[in-house]
């Protein structure tokens, strides 16, 4: 993200300075009107709202789920909530000079070792649970300074996610717990804080319990907030922007609730104005004033028309901004900026799915949150560029399976044009499911990319044996999400025949797997919406082309599923084929940690990813690519290194989208072939070293070629960085691809060197990562063997500008080959304001 744009920071809800902006022309404009929104300097005490990233300087230490001893005294005698202020660990000055420093967001899971324990594999080996009581409890502490200018203001600290039970203390007071790893929770710490003193703030987070059977992570691996508000400000994701399009103008219903936590009664108006996508005022509305009561609230709504709007699609995801201003009498009290979308969506049951009046096919894939080297706790940059590696095959939409998604993906998908379905992670009415579901709702419903709520995923009791209770829970859901968002349809991801159960509340139905029932569905319910909630389930390990059990590999051909699932081929034909089906999403996108089908250890991750670990594709990214993007793509496999194969018949395949391939082995045809819509071409081949060569051509011209040659021995080692220049702020990361070379400088796809890393300078290495389903290598650590060839190095600059050098070694018998070096340039911008 760098240079910042006005639009990055008008579309990002992130904070900075007016400083670096208001010499931009259209910025000025606006400047006085955004004085107040989140962020943007506030000077005197009872001034505007300050949202501060509360991410740097903490400490760090395990506690222990047993042992009061060992988790700094904590539930000694049974007495842990006994009083209020008693907690010493919580009180500045407590001495944490051994704990390790940190900062946010931090996964401590994806640091510790794989341990071979069958109860661990869903959550990929990782000593977690009760039976490893001194890595499950981890304490977050840190002491900070609130300045005296903010007496009369309203404080709370403001968690996006953590995983998994947290209990929050400030300045030896237990403040608030929260036992889901998903949901944001907050804080008003206000009462507990000494005004112009230092404070300590600790967070006791329990990895004991898991919310899912795939890899969670443990710690506050989202970001935490300080916000900082006057006694009469916006509620909590209140605001909202309803957009309606009506021939060729858009009327927005704005709404917003104010909340007057001051002792006296105050009268207050809402004021709206809306920005275009650069900045640009296109029309304000307002909301008359009311008198709000002491420890009161009031609801505010009104509306304003947008003329000929730029709608939000796939390929043009413009995106408006609502500014909120609350004012009494001249002052404004506080703002906020709400950035919005104007699309419509429709799904059919008779012709599928509909954007913006036009019928667009879901290409979607499920996702967890892990990525090679962080784990949970992803960088902001790294949604960007995981979306990014998505989007080159054609995927339009994403599920968050199966839980509520971090800001910063949804935030993401709303400026890269992607499209979610949302889904909340526990399909319960009881109070701890409904909250989930509601702040998920609330927290998201402005966001464009938002095209269906699912209220869960694979609920079998309540889907079977336990339908009439399903019925009554996910009707309950259902209608909460109606009420808090009446624009958006909700579904759920289900994996029975949907005649029963949670599917009688559903707007629309979702097939997981079982491609033999939709159509016996759709025939019976002609009436309902149909789409394919989690598909696929193709298993293949990157680059291997023979599937091996004694080595938990399997073949990367379209060849391998489990027994409840399908094809890439398989499915995607059967989607494609029928109108009546609005799309489906393929499980899933990225490989993820834990589920390590269909072998156990030493795998630790699945691999059912349509790309590895690190984003790397595997060949069915091709097969997607062929038939979900309109560029010609013409993908050849396996490589040419068979070496002590000569004369085996080697099947070789094509993904194209092209009319005819000719495939050629060292110049000699091996016969030309017409494509079959959504399938491939293939041969069997005699391996003799030398070059396969595939030839594409469409309307008789030749398009495309693509050559595999059989490699000879490392010769040198390559870097190559996703982006070569990137924010001094602390947060930003390059993402560096690190692959071997043979003397003609050809990558070698069977290369397993292990690589040493040394990074120097304005950043740091935040993780390694290969693709391997089964390397146990860490993480942290800066080596990383080259698995099939590649392998991935996260580095992340601090908040100084310079340089970050990173070298690429590996040694070959004995002695050092040509190593790789590369220079990531850091360039200083405005920070985000932080704590
Ligand atoms: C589904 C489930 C996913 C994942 C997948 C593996 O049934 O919804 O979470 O487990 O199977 O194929």
């Amino acid at each position: 993200m760098s240079p910042i744009s006005r639009r990055d920071l008008l579309c990002s809800g992130l904070a900075l300075s007016t400083s670096s902006l208001v010499a931009r022309s259209a910025w000025a404009r606006t400047a006085a009107l955004l004085a107040g929104v989140p962020g943007v300097a506030a000077p005197s005490a009872l001034a505007p709202r300050e949202q501060l990233l509360f991410d740097f300087g903490w400490k760090f230490q395990f506690g222990n789920g047993i042992d009061p001893a060992k988790d700094l005294g904590f539930g000694m005698n049974q007495e842990a909530f006994a009083k209020t202020g008693d907690f010493k660990f919580a009180r500045v000055g407590y001495d944490d000079s051994k704990w390790r420093a940190l900062n946010l967001p931090h996964d401590w899971a994806v640091e510790l070792p794989f341990v071979w324990d069958d109860t661990l594999g869903s959550h990929g080996y990782k000593p977690l649970g009760r039976r490893y009581p001194e890595t499950t409890v981890g304490w977050y502490r840190r002491e900070f300074e609130i300045p005296a200018t903010d007496a009369g203001r309203r404080i709370a600290i403001e968690f996006d996610g953590a995983f998994r039970d947290v209990l929050v203390f400030v300045n030896g007071c237990f403040v608030g717990r929260n036992d889901n790893g998903y949901a944001p929770f907050r804080f008003d710490i206000t009462d507990f804080l000494a005004i112009g003193a230092k404070n300590c703030i600790v967070a006791r987070v329990d990895a004991s319990l898991g919310d899912g059977w795939f890899y969670e992570g443990a710690g506050i691996y989202r970001h935490l907030w300080l916000t900082k508000t006057d006694p009469l400000h916006l509620g909590k994701w209140e605001s909202f922007v309803r957009a309606d399009l009506k021939g060729d103008a858009a009327a927005l219903s704005l709404s917003a609730m104010v909340v007057n936590e001051g002792k006296d009664a105050e009268a207050a108006g809402v004021s709206w104005q809306i920005l275009d996508g650069d900045g640009e005022p296109v029309t304000t509305a307002d909301a008359p004033a009311q008198q709000i009561a002491a420890d009161g609230t009031a609801s505010f709504v009104t509306t304003a028309k947008i003329a000929r709007p730029k709608l939000w699609s796939v390929d043009a995801p413009n995106l408006y901004t609502a500014v909120v201003t609350v004012k009494s009498g001249d002052k404004i009290r506080d703002a906020e900026r709400i950035p919005f979308g104007i699309r419509t969506v429709r799904f059919d049951a008779d012709h599928g799915f509909f954007l913006n009046g036009q019928p667009l096919k879901i290409q979607g894939t499920c996702n967890h949150q892990d990525h090679a080297g962080v784990g949970a706790a992803l960088p902001d940059r790294l949604q960007a560029f995981r979306l990014g590696v998505l989007q080159q095959m054609g995927c339009n939409a994403v599920r968050t399976s199966h839980n509520m998604p971090t800001p910063e993906l949804v935030e993401a998908c709303d400026r890269m044009g992607m499209m979610m379905m949302c889904e909340t992670r526990q399909m319960s009415s009881s109070p701890e499911g409904m909250a989930q579901l509601e702040v998920m709702i609330k927290r998201y419903r402005n966001s464009p990319s938002i095209v269906l709520w699912s209220i869960g995923n694979e609920e079998w009791r309540l889907q079977n044996e336990d339908a009439e209770e399903g019925a009554k829970i996910a009707a309950t859901m259902v209608r909460r999400c109606h009420e808090l968002d009446p624009t958006r349809v909700v579904s759920a991801a289900v994996n029975g025949d949907n005649e029963k159960g949670v599917s009688d509340a559903l707007d629309i139905i979702g097939f997981n797997y079982g491609l033999n029932r939709p159509d016996g569905y759709h025939k019976e319910h002609p009436t309902r919406p149909i789409y394919g909630s989690e598909t696929a389930s193709t298993i293949a390990t990157r680059g291997v082309y023979q599937t091996d059990p004694l080595r938990n590999t399997l073949s990367a051909y379209d060849v391998n599923h489990t027994v409840w699932s399908e094809l890439a081929e398989e499915w995607w034909t059967f989607y494609a084929t029928r109108e009546w089906e609005a799309g489906g999403f393929a499980w899933t996108g990225f490989d993820y940690r834990g589920e390590p089908t269909p072998y156990g250890w030493p795998s630790i991750n699945s691999q059912f990813g349509i790309v590895d670990m690190c984003g790397f594709p595997k060949d069915d990214f091709f097969y997607y690519k062929s038939w979900w993007t309109k560029q010609p793509v013409l993908h050849l496999l396996p490589h040419w290194n068979w070496e002590g194969r000569e004369g085996d018949e080697i099947p070789v395949w094509v993904h194209s989208n092209l009319d005819e391939v000719e495939l050629f082995l060292n110049g000699k045809s091996q016969g030309k072939q017409k494509v079959p819509r959504l399938s491939h071409v293939e041969w069997k081949v005699r391996y003799e070293p030398g070059a396969i060569e595939a030839r594409g051509w469409k309307d008789g011209k030749l398009v495309l070629t693509e050559k595999r040659e059989t490699t000879g021995p490392i010769a040198s080692l390559r870097l190559t960085a996703d982006r070569s220049a990137i924010d001094a702020d602390g947060e930003d990361v390059s993402v560096l691809t690190v692959d071997a070379l043979d003397s003609a400088g050809r990558a070698i796809p069977t290369a397993q060197n292990l690589v040493n890393f040394k990074i120097t300078g304005e950043g740091a290495l935040i993780g390694v990562g290969n693709g391997d389903p089964n390397c146990q290598e860490s993480d942290k650590e800066p080596r990383r063997s080259l698995f099939n060839g590649l392998a991935q190095v996260i580095v992340q600059s601090t908040k100084t500008a310079g340089t970050i050098a990173i070298e690429a070694s590996t040694i070959v018998r004995g002695s050092v080959v040509a190593p790789a070096k590369l220079a990531i340039t850091t360039n200083k911008v405005e920070l985000r304001p932080a704590m």
